[in-house]
């Protein structure tokens, strides 16, 4: 144990200083509990030295992996010159760069002319200003959002949000957003388009014209449900016809997690806004920002605004991570390879499985098992921390085994990351089957 566990843990008689001191609103940690000190690609360790795989980077913030060393030299250099740390949203050499390279790299060459609305670097202050800037330009008031849909927890973002746990912390009524119901939320059958178009356009059906429709192409935290192609198709054509507003959230599913930059890419769709977040920075640096249709850009200066829009160390990160991985296919088309290696053996833990139901979810690099409880997805993801891997649950009853694993990850580390996932579904299945208390097996 080094020095630094020896001073934040203490003696298994006595409570640790998280205990003691850190609210009780902290989740992540109660899952992991150790001490993380250190952190490399797709590897954590904790102050005893023992070493994890990732396969929750950061809630999809890493998708570069930890202290990506292009990155840091870039950033660490541009400490050592003293560039502009902070500059509220005034010009800056680092933003002038990001602002060149987001242009010349990811936007250009998939012919949008998007506007670069900078916003507080949290993902849900993202999804505020687009939300605001919605309303404002069509002067509705109405949101449709989605089942299962979570867009963050400040008031605004929380009322798009679906998960009825964050939206008991609000206190407070959450209005202006119609729920609809997602791709395949009611089953094959049921076409949710149809449905969407007859609720918005039913002057008596109670849902009023909106101004926005905001949906997330792969749901993150609401259970990896990926939109069909098609269903993407039809929204935007349906917005489109209405003069409603899209609003794609990519702020989990965006930045490469599914085998290209943006996640609504291979529907062919522009969205007149996307919010973006979360592996912007690629080094787990704070920072949002809005794409937003030019003709839709009618803020006044500063009408939403925040202290730390443009954060410069974010700026530098960024450069580098789209410098290095997206000047051509290279990165996306290996995300691509590792999304179906990552299938082939998800399908091969469920067929291992038998009589137990499990379902692969997702697309890409942004895939899990759906289990029948929460209770055995939460015995799987016990299991795999005990061996070293950690992994986190999603879904409407945390019943989803989520695998958020950093796109840059070594094959080698990717199998070994699989092999724990096996190794804890079997003991879990078999568990289930001897027990018949985690699930009913037919
Ligand atoms: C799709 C989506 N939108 C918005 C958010 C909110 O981002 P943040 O937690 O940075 O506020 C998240 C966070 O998980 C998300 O997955």
């Amino acid at each position: 144990m080094n020095s630094l566990a020896a001073v934040s843990l203490t003696s298994e008689s006595e409570t640790s200083i998280f205990d003691r001191k850190e609210s009780n609103v902290q989740s992540y940690a109660r899952s992991f509990p150790v001490v993380f000190d250190r952190a490399q690609g797709a590897q954590l360790f904790d102050t005893d030295g023992k070493s994890y795989i990732d396969f929750l980077a950061g809630a999809g913030t890493l998708n570069y992996g930890h202290n990506n060393p292009h990155l840091k030299k870039k950033l660490l250099e541009y400490i050592e010159h003293d560039g502009i740390t902070h500059g509220l949203d005034m010009h800056t050499v680092a933003k002038e760069q990001f602002l060149e390279t987001l242009d010349e790299l990811i936007l250009k060459p998939r012919g949008l002319d998007y506007m670069v609305q900078f916003t507080g670097p949290t993902g849900t202050n993202a999804v505020e200003a687009a939300l605001k800037l919605a309303r404002k330009v069509t002067g509705r008031n109405n949101i449709v959002s989605f089942t299962n849909g979570f867009h963050g927890v400040t008031m605004g973002a929380l009322a798009a949000t679906g998960n009825g746990h964050h939206r008991g912390g609000a206190g407070a009524e959450l209005s202006g957003v119609t729920r609809m119901p997602y791709d395949n939320y009611l089953g094959e059958d049921v076409d949710t388009i149809d449905m969407l178009e007859k609720m918005v356009l039913d002057p008596s059906s109670g849902v009023d014209m909106p101004a926005a429709v905001i949906f997330e192409p792969v749901q993150g935290e609401g259970g990896l449900n990926p939109a069909s192609f098609e269903w993407m198709q039809r929204l935007e054509k349906f917005c489109r016809a209405h003069g409603i507003l899209l609003i794609a959230d990519d702020i989990q599913a965006g930045c490469g997690r599914t085998g290209t930059f943006f996640s609504w890419e291979p529907a062919g769709i522009v969205p007149d806004i996307v919010t973006l977040s979360k592996s912007l920075s690629g080094y787990g640096v704070p920072f949002a920002v809005v794409l937003v249709q030019p003709e839709l850009d009618i803020w006044k200066p500063g009408e939403h605004n925040g202290t730390f829009r443009g954060n410069n160390h974010a700026f530098v990160t960024a450069t580098a991570a789209l410098r290095t991985y997206w000047q051509d296919d290279k990165f996306a088309a290996e995300v691509r390879e590792k999304g179906e290696y990552i299938k082939e053996r998800l399908e091969g833990i469920i067929a291992k499985a038998k009589d137990v139901p499990l379902k692969r979810k997702g697309r890409g690099m942004m895939q899990g098992i759906e289990c029948p409880t929460e209770e055995f997805a939460s015995a799987v993801i016990k299991r795999c921390f005990k061996q070293g891997l950690v992994i986190e649950t999603a879904g409407p009853n945390d019943e989803v085994v989520k695998c958020l694993i950093p796109l840059i990850i070594e094959m080698d580390l990717l199998k070994e990351g699989l092999d724990i996932m096996e190794a804890s579904f079997a003991e879990v299945v078999k568990t289930a089957g001897q027990k018949k208390n985690l699930v009913s097996v037919s």
